[in-house]
């Protein structure tokens, strides 16, 4: 796929596509399996440069990966773990923030760890106090060196009590894949419960750990001696599959998307009903598509789960460009994460961004300066312009707005989108967009 793209816009999406399994469980599947003393397998899992960011720091680290004759499967053979070199690990800095999670169990294989500076998607500061904090609870000792953290275990990690200040997806996976093999009982409050978690948190059963999710965010993890393998399918990708939700309604098309499963979307579909986009559930699948008149403006507020996720909601600000009245969005997990609305204001969109908690309760960044709520007047026609992807999720939302646009956009930069949405070129041609490498 070319970093560029030459979009045609204003041809509406139809077809049919298939989604895998979800980046944000694949690449935490990976690193759990080097708690194991066996064989690992893992199905559904996509074709995304994240997955190939974690297969090469596994493989570095001595882990064998061999994908199998089947589409989407990994065979990863975890019982040669070495410590590799800095210099090799730092190769890989700066293109994921999954490298922080190999800290627990290369301090319970090896007795130590070392973390390059993190990349990951330029949406706020992301930084990862958390996961140190927790490791040290654990027992680990942590050395800042200039090209990264070099993380000691002296003796074997010790079960803790963890309160989070935010229910964070990283630093509970964090205490995951630390508590799981540590020596006594952990537990975890403020703990985030995505559906992604969940599923983590079933692969890790199946490898003989002991965690159970209690009532309100508290998760408690009994030590165990040893972990063997594990064949797991990966849950479906929610968000890649709203995403493309999202491109129906923008594009006033009709997508069904194959894999989509209900129950961990339940928080989008309630917005995308409210918009008055239309979606049928089956076994294998959910249609997505515009059911012709005007859509409708709402208010919305990103939250952790079981709230509306923060990456739907670039995509679903497209989409509302399209609705008439005001929407109201505030987003309250990442402090910055709507600099991308300035592209589509450039394409026509009427959209402000404020730095007050618009819309909802009062979020983390309510006294900051950080502009994290969004008013969006619409429908406003979107007209082509040439814009660079600046994320991930925003880099999606662009070739939407590109697609949605009246004339040529030139989206600069879409390498960074298959990051997390595999083969997208594929899906582009079997929902008859048009579109060249520029
Ligand atoms: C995961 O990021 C996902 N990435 C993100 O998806 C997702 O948006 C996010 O969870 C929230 O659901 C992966 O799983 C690889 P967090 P993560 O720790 O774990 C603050 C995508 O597009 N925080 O829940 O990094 C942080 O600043 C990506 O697929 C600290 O302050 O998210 C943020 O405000 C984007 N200190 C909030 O918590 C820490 O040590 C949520 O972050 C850690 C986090």
């Amino acid at each position: 796929m070319s970093a560029s793209l030459r979009v045609k816009g204003g041809i509406p999406l139809v077809g049919d596509i298939e989604v895998r399994g979800a980046k944000n469980l694949v690449s935490k599947a990976m690193v759990a399996a080097l708690l194991s003393d066996e064989p690992c397998r893992l199905r559904g899992v996509p074709e995304i440069s994240d997955v190939q960011v974690v297969s090469g720091l596994l493989e570095l680290h001595g882990v064998t990966i061999d994908s199998t004759d089947r589409d989407g499967e990994l065979l990863m053979d975890p019982r040669n773990i070495l410590q590799a070199h800095v210099a090799d690990i730092d190769a890989h800095a700066g293109s994921s923030r999954v490298p922080v999670l190999l800290c627990g169990p290369l301090l319970h294989r090896l007795g130590e760890a070392f973390i390059p500076d993190l990349g990951g998607c330029r949406i706020g500061e992301r930084p990862i106090n958390y996961h140190l904090d927790v490791l040290r609870q654990f027992g680990a000792e942590v050395e800042k060196r200039q090209d990264g953290l070099r993380l000691t275990a002296p003796e074997r990690l010790q079960g803790a009590r963890v309160v989070l200040p935010f229910p964070s997806v990283g630093a509970t996976e964090q205490v995951l894949l630390t508590a799981v093999l540590a020596s006594g009982r952990t537990e975890l409050r403020n703990a985030a419960i995505e559906p992604e978690i969940m599923d983590l948190i079933a692969v890790l059963q199946k490898m003989g750990a002991i965690i159970s999710v209690q009532t309100d965010r508290v998760i408690s993890i009994e030590g165990v001696e040893r972990l063997g393998g594990y064949d797991h399918l990966a849950i479906p990708d929610r968000i890649e599959a709203g995403s493309w939700a999202c491109a129906a309604l923008a594009t006033k098309g009709d997508i069904f998307v194959r894999g989509a499963q209900q129950q961990p979307m339940m928080p989008f579909l309630n917005v995308f009903r409210k918009i008055g986009g239309a979606f049928d559930i089956d076994d294998e699948g959910i249609r997505f598509w515009h059911p012709g008149g005007r859509l409708r403006s709402i208010a919305l507020e990103t939250d952790v789960h079981p709230g509306l996720m923060t990456d739907w909601q670039q995509p679903l600000v497209v989409a509302l460009t399209q609705t008439a009245g005001l929407s109201i969005l505030h987003e309250t997990v990442y402090e910055n994460r709507l600099g991308f609305t300035a592209a589509l204001a450039d394409m026509g969109a009427t959209i402000q961004i404020y730095p007050e908690c618009l819309g909802g309760s009062p979020c983390r960044f309510g006294r900051s300066d950080f502009k994290h709520s969004a008013v969006i007047s619409g429908p406003t026609p979107l007209v082509a312009a040439d814009i660079t992807v600046p994320d991930l999720r925003g880099g999606f939302s662009y070739l939407i707005a590109a697609l949605a646009a009246d004339g040529e956009s030139t989206v600069m930069g879409t390498d960074l989108i298959y990051r997390g949405y595999e083969r997208f070129g594929d899906k582009l041609d079997a929902l008859g967009a048009v579109y060249h490498a520029a």
